[in-house]
């Protein structure tokens, strides 16, 4: 019979552990924390039977589970504090008789207390009745949109089944999981798919039908062929820009926790940059000015970086500022320096940009007014390509604007 009982403890734990590499399997990543919830279920009643001289089913009615031999309290709440996520146990009657430190900030001032009277979740209430109820676990996803956007899942797992058991006896592991970051990403990605795939949608309906006109009706009008085959240049000159943005927002979203290492003096790529774009800037009757303070002469500006990644940076940003700037205007581009920091900066005295639309401008597609974005020949990734070079820089992006007057965006960066 000792030999049994001896037996009876790493079983538990082989069992639940096979259970949750099983149901692990089924289920998919999502529910792999899930399962290891039931394992850890499995390894704490696997850890009561092996403290307790007599099986459950042998077990005298008035002997309280939370003693064992010699008298010593069930350490279930060390065992509690060793998940990483909020743990909590329950008796039968759904009361908190311990929590993990982690569960602190999900259920204050909870022990003791009825589980309903620490979270009004009918979701997690459910799961918490039902495991209860069937002896079986159950899990449980929690969706609130007030006060913040938070995605919580979690489980709920019976330790005995559904024996019989005293109110106060531990009977019940719940486990709580925040799944907001994971939930935002796979709404990222999925956004983002949707978002590509139309954006080049459009040029390609465009091109499919100028192709059929080309064949049909325009086949003998060269009046006409000539100015769809232009269009269909632009079109197709829109989606290899497009794909070439997101290639390059592929690439410096791998490198991005690498650090740049070179020198770079920040002015004579200003320069190349605001000497290529200067055709572009006339077109528009802009005047593009380096600004150079009183003691500043830009080449003292130096900081570890990319040399490409800083020009496209500055590209993006005098672009934008010549995209959206004024007919006629004027465009300032500034470096200095500010402390420990390099400070780039690019102001116009264009459409500006309304606050609400400030936090979101660097989303990948985003732009205030689409359709004019588009017709200026937009991706709606400039600023998305900015802000992950920036990161890679460790540096900073500020966006100050007022509609009606114009922008400013300013790029701060370590100095090397
Ligand atoms: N200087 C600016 N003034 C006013 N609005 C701006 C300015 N810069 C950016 N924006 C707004 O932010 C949006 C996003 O800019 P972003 O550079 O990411 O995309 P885009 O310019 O539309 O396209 P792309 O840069 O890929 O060609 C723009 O569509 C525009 O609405
Ligand atoms: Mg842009």
């Amino acid at each position: 019979m000792a030999a049994l009982r001896a037996f009876v403890p790493p079983l538990a734990i082989a069992v639940a552990i096979v259970l949750a590499g099983v149901a692990g399997h089924f289920a998919g990543p999502l529910w792999g924390w899930g399962v290891a919830g039931l394992a850890a279920a499995g390894a704490l009643a696997s850890f009561w039977l092996a403290t307790h001289p007599v099986s459950r089913a042998a077990a005298v009615p008035d002997q309280h589970p939370a003693r064992s031999r010699g008298g010593d309290a069930w350490p279930w709440l060390a065992l509690l504090s060793g998940i990483p996520d909020p743990a909590l146990m329950l008796d039968s009657r759904g009361v908190v008789l311990g929590a993990n430190p982690a569960a602190a900030s999900f259920f204050p001032n909870g022990i003791g207390r009825h589980i309903s009277l620490a979270n009004r979740s009918p979701e997690l209430l459910s799961a918490v009745e039902q495991a209860l109820a069937r002896g079986s676990a159950q899990s449980f996803q929690v969706r609130s949109v007030v006060p913040v956007e938070r995605t919580l899942v979690g489980q709920a797992t019976p330790l005995f089944g559904q024996q019989k058991l005293e109110p106060t006896e531990p009977a019940l592991l719940l486990v709580i999981r925040d799944h907001t970051a994971e939930h935002q990403i796979a709404e990222m990605r999925a956004d983002f798919v949707a978002n590509a795939s139309h954006e080049l949608r459009t040029p390609l309906a465009s091109l499919k039908g100028f192709v059929e006109t080309l064949q049909g009706a325009a086949k003998d009008d060269p009046v006409a062929r000539d100015k769809f085959l232009a269009i269909m240049a632009l079109q197709a000159t829109r989606m290899s820009r497009l794909i070439d943005d997101l290639l390059s927002l592929s690439r410096i979203e791998m490198r991005e926790h690498v650090p740049p290492t070179d020198r770079v003096a920040l002015a004579p790529v200003i320069a190349d940059v605001v000497a290529a774009l200067r055709p572009l800037a006339e077109k528009a009757n802009i005047v593009v000015e380096v600004v150079q303070g009183a003691t500043l002469l830009g080449e003292g500006v130096i900081v570890l970086g990319d040399r490409d990644e800083l020009a496209q940076v500055a590209q993006n940003l005098i672009q934008n500022a010549i995209k959206y700037g004024r007919l006629g205007g004027r465009i300032e581009v500034a470096i200095s320096r500010r402390a420990d920091r390099a400070q780039l900066s690019v102001k116009d005295d264009g459409i500006g940009i309304a606050p609400e639309h400030l936090p979101r401008l660097t989303e990948r597609f985003y732009r205030v007014v689409p359709k004019d974005s588009r017709e200026r020949g937009g991706t709606g990734l400039g600023l998305a390509i900015v802000k992950h070079i920036v990161n890679r820089h460790h540096g900073v992006l500020d966006i100050t604007s007022k509609p009606g007057e114009g922008s400013v965006f300013t790029v701060r960066l370590p100095l090397a």
